[in-house]
Order: C-alpha cells, then structure tokens, then sequence
C-alpha cells in the first residue's frame, strides 16, 4: 500500500491508495462553531445549519475540502441575528468581532464575503470554486425550505422541481428571496437550477440533523 503525509500551504495531505484527506490547519473546529451559533444566532440557526449540510454535500461530492465549506456555509450569517438583520451592517464590524473570538483565518472571512459581493462594501468576488457555491446555495436553499414548509409532507424528496419553479416565478411567495440570485447555479457554476435543486434535496436528506418544520 503507497501512502504519505504532505504539509502544503496551511494544508495537511494524506494520501492512501484509495483514499486523498485535506485537513486545513488554524481552522476552527465544530464544538466551537456550534457555540458561536449558539451565542449569536436565533431565528437564523436552522439556516445555518441547512447550508452547513448542502456546503458538505457538494464539498464531498467535488472532493473538495469538506471542513472549510462546512464552515464557510454554517458561519455564512453568523452575524445576521446579532445585527438584528439589517442588511446595511452584514460582513462588517460585528461580523469581524465575532469571527475574532475563534481566530477565524482572513481567508475563511474573504470567502465568507464573497456571499453578498453585490454589496459596495463588499470586495470579494465570487470567483473560487467555494465561493460559487455558497452564492448557489445560500438563497435557493432558503426558498426551497419555504415551499417545503408549506406542503404536508415530512420528507424532503417529496419537493418537486418543477413546483419550485413554478413557485419562483409567485413574486409574492417567499418576497425575500432574490429571484436573481436563485439562478447563481446556472450563472456562475454552469449547472442547470433542475439539477441543483436535486442535489439540495439529497443534501438536506442525507445530512444527519431534523429539520424543524
Ligand atoms: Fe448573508
Ligand atoms: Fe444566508
């Protein structure tokens, strides 16, 4: 069996036979993102937490590294309740204090940024492949988890593609969403919004955590 450990640019590489790991190095960990949400989010967690899991999902799909997209996609809006959702103070000052209390690296908060780069504070451009995925993510999943609130149904797989674009086209339904940015996925990542709204259901399927209706 051929394997061997690699330090490279703040990364840990292991690699096996069967098998590449990434580990990123001065990286929060778990227990201390779940008590920064715990300190500094309320109504926002179960969002938080929704594009935590999609964040691993197409991470582990693309063999990307798991741990910073699970991260970049739960601390996304860390500060959203904190700043009692004022869009005109999100990704500024609070933002930076909060992230400062588990020494996030400036590159998790570049990345971070990027989410909202049509902002004119905003400097980070969506131009990574992580990046991309959080502004994929990051509003259609918070439509697609307003129409599954509205049907009866328990499972997730239930949705039906072709109700969310229906439903996306209902200017008054879910009126917070950008329409505009729930194509990201087809602008900036190439994919077609049927396919990705699949693998959002997958992701919210396979993630190990109940999502509250
Ligand atoms: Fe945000
Ligand atoms: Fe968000």
């Amino acid at each position: 069996m051929l394997y061997f450990l690699l330090y490279f640019n703040n990364y840990w590489i292991y690699y096996s036979n069967y098998s590449v790991t990434f580990w990123h190095m001065n990286l929060p960990n778990e227990q201390q993102a779940h008590d920064l949400i715990e300190k500094y989010s309320s109504s926002t967690q179960q969002h938080l937490y929704q594009v935590w899991a999609i964040m691993k999902y197409f991470a582990k799909k693309l063999w990307e590294d798991e741990h910073y997209w699970w991260l970049v996609g739960v601390l996304h809006d860390i500060d959203w309740d904190h700043i009692e959702k004022d869009g005109s103070k999100h990704m500024k000052e609070d933002f930076e204090k909060i992230l400062a209390e588990i020494d996030a690296p400036d590159e998790l908060l570049w990345d971070i940024r990027a989410h909202w780069f049509f902002l004119e504070w905003i400097e980070e451009e969506p131009d990574t492949l992580v990046r991309k995925y959080i502004n994929a993510v990051d509003e259609l999943s918070g439509f697609i988890w307003a129409y599954f609130r509205m049907i009866p149904s328990e499972d997730v797989m239930d949705i039906k593609v072709s109700s969310i674009k229906k439903k996306l086209k209902d200017k008054a339904f879910a009126a917070w969403v950008d329409r505009e940015h729930t194509k990201n996925c087809e602008t900036m990542l190439d994919i077609p919004l049927d396919a990705f709204i699949e693998d959002i259901k997958c992701a919210l399927k396979e993630s190990d955590r109940e999502w509250k209706k």
